[in-house]
């Protein structure tokens, strides 16, 4: 098919998101994102749920004219089944199947996970795409995995978290250091300007591919206890050393993890997703790796990291393409596997 037009709707967690794509390129790429649960230091589902219904048919309405289409030249709707909020998934899903069913086109269902990989085959400008097998790193506040990919729809996490997602880490260290959530991005900032020597933090151990970060932000809450005792001031005084040294620990222990799935795998061609890959520290130490080690890294436009619409339409159009619909009676997932 020459001319094929997909929409994308997504709706997990707490972005309420459409994208049209047309042969890989994005035509449109709307994200509302939920400013409400700032004030509550992180995503309060059942607000997620409300505050998606009231951004959907904006949201979709947005997509469609800013990429020039009518609803009627849409070949498919895909839209994100799961993992992620029930309320939340619920709202993009019951849309997805109305609008499909009106409008009498095929309807596609998307992980979100799978998503967020796939998302490296966008067609735009300063993205690579990767070539199989390669691995996977999504990285973000809602996952932490290492998935190893050997077709569109061959994929195996090798790793995972067992408990939070390293953004969670990033956000939860950054609360106790009493900066605004979500804190990771100015983490990332005073890092850059501070000694990541300065402090030690322990790397949690677990098995070589998985993650763990409960304990580090447990640790990062008893340092800065002891050394607030010690001096009231110890936070403003060293804001920047505390960054870096946290920060230094977090990109070391990903980059132990991928790594072990180098030398497990034998597969040297990593593509890095989710919000979390915007961290400059990551970015660098993966940029040192490929010299380094000869690994070949992918990492999308920063919008096609963080939760969007146009990697579930980016699925969408390679599951058209393959001819995979999803069944009428198609209901959302909270817990998904790949
Ligand atoms: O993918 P995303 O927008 O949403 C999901 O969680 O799915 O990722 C958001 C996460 C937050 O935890 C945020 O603090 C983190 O990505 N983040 C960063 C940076 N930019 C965003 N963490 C560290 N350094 C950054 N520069
Ligand atoms: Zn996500």
């Amino acid at each position: 098919l020459k001319n094929c037009y997909i929409l994308g709707i997504e709706s997990s967690c707490d972005d309420t998101a459409a994208a049209v794509i047309n042969n890989g390129v994005v035509l449109s790429n709307v994200v509302a994102t939920q400013k409400i649960h700032e004030e509550y230091g992180g995503v309060v589902p059942e607000l997620a749920s409300r505050a998606h219904q009231q951004n959907i048919v904006p949201v979709v309405h947005q997509a469609l004219r800013k990429a020039n289409i009518d609803k009627k030249q849409l070949n498919a709707i895909a839209f994100t089944r799961g993992p992620g909020l029930m309320g939340s998934l619920l709202v993009g899903t019951s849309f997805s199947k109305s609008l499909a069913m009106g409008l009498g086109i095929p309807l596609i269902d998307v992980n979100h996970m799978q998503a967020h990989i796939l998302a490296h085959f966008i067609k735009a400008e300063g993205q690579s795409e990767p070539n199989f097998p390669f691995l996977a790193l999504t990285i973000s506040g809602g996952h932490t995995q290492i998935v190893k990919v050997t077709g569109y729809f061959e994929m195996e996490v090798i790793g995972e978290t067992i408990d939070d997602a390293v953004g969670e880490a990033f956000d939860k260290s950054a609360k106790i250091l009493g900066l605004p959530y979500p804190g990771g991005p100015l983490i990332d900032k005073y890092a850059q300007q501070g000694d990541p020597k300065r402090f030690k933090f322990t790397k949690p151990k677990v098995s070589p591919l998985d993650f763990s970060f409960s304990g580090l932000k447990t640790a990062v809450l008893y340092f800065v206890e002891r050394e607030v005792q010690k001096n009231p001031n110890f936070i403003s005084e060293n804001i920047v050393d505390i960054c870096a040294s946290l920060q230094f620990t977090i990109v070391d222990y990903l980059m132990d993890k991928l790594k072990n799935a180098v030398k497990q795998t034998g597969i040297k061609e990593i593509a890095m997703g989710g919000g979390v890959s915007a961290n400059s520290g990551i970015r660098t130490a993966l940029g040192a790796a490929e010299k380094r080690y000869g690994w070949k890294t992918h990492i999308p436009k920063f919008e096609f990291c963080t939760d969007n619409a146009a990697m579930i339409a980016m699925v969408g159009e390679l599951k058209f393409k393959h001819q995979i619909f999803a069944e009428s009676n198609v209901a959302a997932q909270a817990r998904m596997k790949l």
